[in-house]
């Protein structure tokens, strides 16, 4: 058998309605559109609504990607989600997924490496099919961090924002895909981002609401720090195990952060801006959601074109970072270009998030 790479053949992505402009937050909590603009690069970004959680956002991302792949759920091996805001401490919010999909066939669960989970879920799904345990994998960010925001708190509360995307994976022969995937990790700097209760360490009580701990908690310069070196390095790594150099990458697609993060890893990097996808000033920062929201902005935008090589790069709590570099398929697989005509025959998104029933 002629040896398999892993390629993505379907993007999509959702942004919720409900749109926070910088102006919004001014009356919110004491900062200015001077400041968030200068210090971060963004200008709004978008929250989800009522009814709205990171599973249904999901699903209208993944029901996107799978209708640009011409691949129908029932034919799915593994659905992912990266995501660090779940709907549920468990069930996985990927099982939610799973079932609104009807992707009956398919492994389902979710990965935690907060604002690198899609690439860590990237990485895994890659693995799995290289190594034959799989034909495909959906492969989600998703986040609703607006419901952990702390809207006293001015140092974190306009940085985030809420969305998902989603790319489905598969087995071929007939194109480079994945070229490289490095992950890694510092546990030691945990506290620097994060959300300390409504776990099992310190489960929910009256004490911790009165206290705020279910909110994030960030000491935003020391991450700014770890973030441009920790990029600057997994890229390089993901460019040497791939055998390629900046000049072979024809964009950059990284985590969206802060615009000065993203400047400072392309100055390093030496890309010029013209090869650097930057959305950050539309959504903020929506964690795991950010590179597939930018892969399909980019793909949508014609930035990003079949036989591209591109280049992800993330950051995030935990501490973890981790890259990807791949050639850029984008397309249905030749010989499934008819199944076209069963997908468009497929329930409305409303239909499919009807069938996810748990208590809300
Ligand atoms: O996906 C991973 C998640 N996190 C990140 O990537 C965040 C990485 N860090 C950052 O992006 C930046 O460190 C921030 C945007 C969070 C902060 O920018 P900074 O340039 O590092 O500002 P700073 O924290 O040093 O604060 C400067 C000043 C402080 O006032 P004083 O002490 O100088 O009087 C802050 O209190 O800005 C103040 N400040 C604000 N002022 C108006 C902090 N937040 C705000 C705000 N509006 N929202």
């Amino acid at each position: 058998m002629a040896k398999q790479n892993a390629v993505v053949t379907g993007y999509g992505f959702y942004a919720p309605p409900r749109v926070v402009t910088n102006h919004d937050l001014e009356k919110m909590v004491d900062t200015s559109d001077e400041w968030i603009s200068s210090r971060t690069g963004i200008k709004e970004r978008h929250f989800a609504g009522d009814g709205e959680t990171t599973s249904t956002m999901a699903v209208r991302a993944a029901k996107a990607a799978l209708e640009r792949a011409h691949m129908r759920a029932q034919d799915l091996d593994l659905v992912i989600v990266g995501t660090c805001s779940p709907d549920y401490l468990f069930p996985a919010t990927a099982c939610l997924v799973q079932s609104a999909l009807g992707a009956e066939r398919a492994g389902a669960f979710d990965v935690e490496a907060a604002c690198t989970s899609f690439v860590s879920a990237l990485a895994l799904a890659n693995g799995m099919i290289l190594g034959g345990m799989a034909r495909n994998a959906l492969v989600i960010g998703a986040e609703t961090l607006s419901r952990l925001l702390d809207f006293k708190d001015r140092t974190t509360c306009v940085l985030f924002g809420d969305g998902a995307g989603a790319v489905v994976l598969e087995a071929s022969n007939a194109s480079v895909g994945i070229e490289s995937a490095v992950l890694h990790a510092d546990g030691s700097k945990g506290e620097l981002l994060y959300v300390q209760a409504g776990a099992t360490k310190m489960p929910a009580s009256k004490e911790t609401v009165e206290q705020g701990l279910h909110f994030i908690r960030m000491q935003g310069g020391e991450v700014f720090k770890l973030a441009v070196k920790s990029m600057c390095d997994a890229a390089e790594e993901a460019l040497a195990e791939a055998g390629v150099t900046t000049e072979d990458i024809d964009i950059l697609i990284p985590h969206q952060a802060n615009v000065r993060i993203i400047d400072a890893v392309a100055r390093r990097l030496h890309f010029p801006p013209e090869k650097v996808f930057v959305n950050i000033q539309r959504y903020g920062n929506t964690s795991a959601a950010s590179i597939p929201i930018a892969i399909a902005e980019a793909a949508d935008q014609g930035r990003l074109k079949k036989g591209d090589r591109v280049l992800l790069v993330a950051f995030g709590g935990g501490f973890t970072w981790g890259a990807s570099v791949m050639e850029w398929w984008g397309v249905p697989i030749p010989d499934r270009r008819e199944k076209s005509i069963v997908d468009r025959a497929a329930r409305t998104v409303d239909d499919l998030l009807d069938r996810v029933r748990l208590p809300s």
